[in-house]
């Protein structure tokens, strides 16, 4: 093979930057591996869309396809997002034998299954390195650099939305709207922002990252989410104090526990999104404001730490490149299937029901500071068998309801949210409790 030829399916933000960043960087990809690269053609919603990179117009259609269909087109880009036209355009380029790249997370995790089968049966394959965490090449470390480790413990700042809100909240004592209104105002959110702050995305991308790693689908349905709208300043402060950091985790970790009623050796792992506590000491803590990192501990190389952008044209063009790099050398040698997209190797694998996951708490109560407060509170906590490891209840307050921070030992989700039902209808408790997790990666 001496030439290859990109179809891009989208010419906005990520379309353009792919496009630029090819063709700036074709001669070094083609010294690298043997083969002219080049973009054949670009299908865009309109030719004069707004586009950070111009795009030479002779290379544009509105037609997605005629990129799909182009004989001299070998590689598609699927760049256009969504998970109902992105699906029809991705399966008919995989039906006609030709390689697919996406950057596309919600697809995946909707339809991943049947994406990656249908490439298998097309004897074909599917690149999805700019899903997860754009600039950071985690889905080649898991598949390829890990392929000889037990994923036993991932912890992801997957979404850089997130961790830009939470940075500067924690950063400059502020409260979540006035942050998520600055930052929209940046173009760092969207202006419907719920995809990014309810954890949505941040569900995709661990989902995805999990079913890699441990080898059977993780559907989106049992991966407990939480975001980041119910995180105050207060919280933020108090975590400080206790020498924590607040951070959207994106967390998948193999578990000891098997369910009674099922063979021992079935896998059983944690897939959950959520804003927990973590030591300000650790390196997580200091990924800052738009920035995307995630942790890998594997049973043979030990902990692994990757960093970089999450989003944004560059960062996503780097990732479209390293697939267009592979699926063109799988094409050059015929081995198409030597690194399948996804495989299956522990198909009796299941998601542990969050209230089932065992992790340590921090609360935040608000109660009557009166004689006999704390008794019943920690009544209730002890006939749950829940203990607590430290309590502080700030001095000064003048108001009637004050602040109450209870740190807990280990204990199963499930059990402390009941306990704290009957702690929320005790009369000197005012409002929801705030619960957040606690994670100390031992
Ligand atoms: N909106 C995402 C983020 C990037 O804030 O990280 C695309 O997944």
């Amino acid at each position: 093979m001496q030439q290859a030829n990109l179809g891009l399916i989208g010419g906005g933000t990520v379309g353009s930057g792919v496009y630029h960043a090819l063709t700036r960087n074709a001669a070094l990809l083609t010294s690298r591996i043997g083969v002219g690269l080049g973009v054949r053609k670009v299908a865009v919603k309109a030719f004069d869309e707004p586009r950070p990179y111009s795009i030479p117009r002779r290379l544009m259609t509105t037609t997605w396809q005629e990129v799909v269909n182009d004989p001299e087109v070998h590689v598609v880009a699927e760049l256009v997002g969504g998970t109902s036209v992105a699906r029809t355009m991705i399966l008919e380029a995989l039906k006609l034998g030709k390689p697919v790249i996406t950057a596309n997370k919600a697809l995946l995790s909707k339809h991943g299954e049947e994406l990656f089968a249908t490439a298998q049966r097309h004897k074909t394959n599917l690149y999805y390195e700019a899903s997860v965490c754009g600039g950071i090449p985690i889905i080649k470390s898991l598949r390829e650099g890990f392929v000889g480790n037990q994923i036993t413990h991932l912890y992801g700042i997957v979404n850089g939305t997130c961790n830009y809100i939470l940075t500067r909240m924690s950063r400059e004592g502020a409260e979540f709207d006035a942050v998520l209104k600055e930052a929209q105002a940046l173009g760092y959110a969207e202006a419907e922002p719920s995809l990014d702050i309810d954890g949505f995305d941040a569900q995709h991308k661990t989902g995805i990252l999990a079913s890699l790693a441990h080898g059977f689908w993780v559907d989106p349905k049992d991966i407990y989410v939480e975001g980041i709208r119910s995180v105050t300043r207060q919280d933020m402060e108090f975590a400080a104090k206790l020498g924590y950091t607040i951070k959207l985790l994106g967390m998948v970790k193999m578990t000891a526990q098997a369910p009674a009623n099922r063979k021992s050796d079935r896998r059983q792992v944690q897939v959950s999104v959520y804003p927990a506590l973590i030591p300000s000491s650790h390196v997580l803590a200091s990924v800052g404001d738009v920035f995307n990192a995630v942790f890998v501990r594997g049973d043979v190389v030990g902990d692994t730490l990757f960093y970089g952008r999450g989003a944004g044209k560059d960062a996503t063009a780097s990732a479209v490149l390293s697939d267009f790099a592979d699926a063109v050398l799988d094409l050059k040698c015929g081995s198409v299937n030597r690194v399948p997209a996804f495989v299956s190797h522990e198909v009796n694998g299941s998601v542990v029901p969050i209230d089932k996951v065992v992790s340590r708490y921090f609360v935040r109560l608000r109660v009557a500071d009166i004689p006999g407060t704390l008794a019943r509170i920690t009544r209730i906590l002890g006939d749950a068998r829940i203990g607590i490891s430290s309590v502080i209840q700030p001095e000064g307050q003048r108001e009637t309801f004050v602040p109450l921070i209870l740190m807990l030992h280990e204990s199963p989700y499930g059990a402390v949210c009941a306990a704290f039902e009957k702690i929320r209808a005790l009369q000197v408790v005012k409002g929801k409790p705030v619960i957040l997790r606690v994670e100390t990666f031992g």
